[in-house]
């Protein structure tokens, strides 16, 4: 056992960082460096699952380690690196493949939602689906387990492939001895599900088409102003948190209630019209990524690649032990 819980979570370098990323993950990341022992991961592989340019997920990965940094990850206080620099990560992948079934994975929402828009045309990569995709959770799982993880941090939408984790590690521990940590999730008291401002009935997501839904990490401020005054309520001009009756303004409050660590059921009693919630929702965010953006401008990347290095280095001194011992005890000839 570690002294500190280990924390483990991962991030796939596609596009850009929207707020859901933000306040699903990041922020709580940042949170949880000094209490925690803390590993996040850039997760490279998983964002080859769909289409990708030459180059593209090499920059991604850059621009995220970036962004995680400029977000508040400290390499000295935690452990920040690119999941294809550490091997261990696609040979347990294989190994988690053999344990998972494919009705279980057949049965993961996000799988299917990805296959549904692909099929729909709604997703930026066309409609190609790949193998990868559907075996995706066991290489999320290896991810995980290669750490003897405690706790996931992660938005809602994450929480079936970590219930997935824990399937396959019972799996692998039931057949072949004591192996694994079992991890469990974490989501956030509020920000754990954040809906597209256009479309509130579907999470704000990196691979759906929705520009004015979407507010980026690093869209001028202006710009996340407007996209919040024009964002999608309803007819009824009550203010008042009700997930089912009124998603889009429980969605303000959501995102209002995850900036100012606040709860969003409260925050409603504060506001009689819609107008001033959409404003201080987009004061309130402006706020919090304006620093980052700062931060961003002045990160060099000559420095963000050292950091991810040293990440490297500390991510395989642990996960290289831990596959060692699932080798062993998957009775492969050592
Ligand atoms: P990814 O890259 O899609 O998202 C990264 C994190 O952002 C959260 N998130 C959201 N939270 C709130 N509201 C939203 N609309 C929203 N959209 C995304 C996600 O829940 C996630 O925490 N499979 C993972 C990456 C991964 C991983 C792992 C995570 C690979 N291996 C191991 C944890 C542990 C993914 O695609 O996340």
């Amino acid at each position: 056992m570690h002294s500190r819980p280990r924390v483990f979570s991962g991030i796939q370098p596609t596009g850009t960082t929207h707020l859901g990323n933000y306040l699903g993950a990041i922020r709580n990341w940042v949170a949880m460096q000094d209490d925690h022992d803390a590993i996040f991961c850039i997760v490279d592989l998983h964002a080859l699952t769909m289409p990708k340019a030459p180059g593209e997920v090499a920059e991604g990965s850059l621009r995220m380690a970036r962004t995680l940094l400029a977000a508040g990850l400290d390499p000295e206080r935690c452990t920040l690196f690119v999941q294809s620099h550490v091997r261990e990560h696609s040979e347990l992948g294989w190994l988690m493949q053999t344990v998972a079934s494919y009705g279980e994975l057949s049965r993961m929402t996000q799988f299917k939602d990805k296959t549904d828009a692909a099929a729909a045309g709604q997703t930026k990569s066309g409609s190609f689906i790949s193998a990868g995709l559907f075996t995706y959770p066991a290489l999320q799982a290896a991810d995980i387990l290669l750490y003897d993880t405690n706790v996931v941090p992660v938005g809602d939408d994450q929480k079936q492939h970590i219930e997935l984790t824990r399937d396959v590690a019972e799996r692998f521990n039931n057949r072949y001895g004591d192996t694994f940590v079992i991890p469990e999730h974490r989501v956030p008291a509020a920000g754990a599900r954040v809906m597209d401002l256009q479309h509130p009935d579907r999470k704000m997501s990196k691979s759906l088409d929705s520009p004015q839904g979407t507010v980026e990490l690093f869209d001028e401020p202006k710009a996340i102003t407007k996209k919040f005054k024009r964002a999608v309520t309803d007819s009824d001009g009550e203010v008042r948190f009700d997930l089912s009756a009124k998603p889009g303004v429980s969605n303000l409050l959501s995102i209002l209630a995850a900036v100012t660590d606040d709860a969003p059921e409260g925050l409603a009693d504060r506001y009689e019209q819609y107008g001033p919630l959409k404003s201080d929702v987009a004061d309130a965010v402006v706020a919090a990524v304006e620093p980052i953006q700062e931060r961003y401008a002045e990160l060099d990347d000559d420095d963000v690649r050292d950091a991810l290095r040293l990440g490297a280095d500390k991510a395989r001194a642990i996960a290289a032990p831990v596959m060692d011992r699932a080798r062993v005890a998957a009775g492969l000839l050592v």
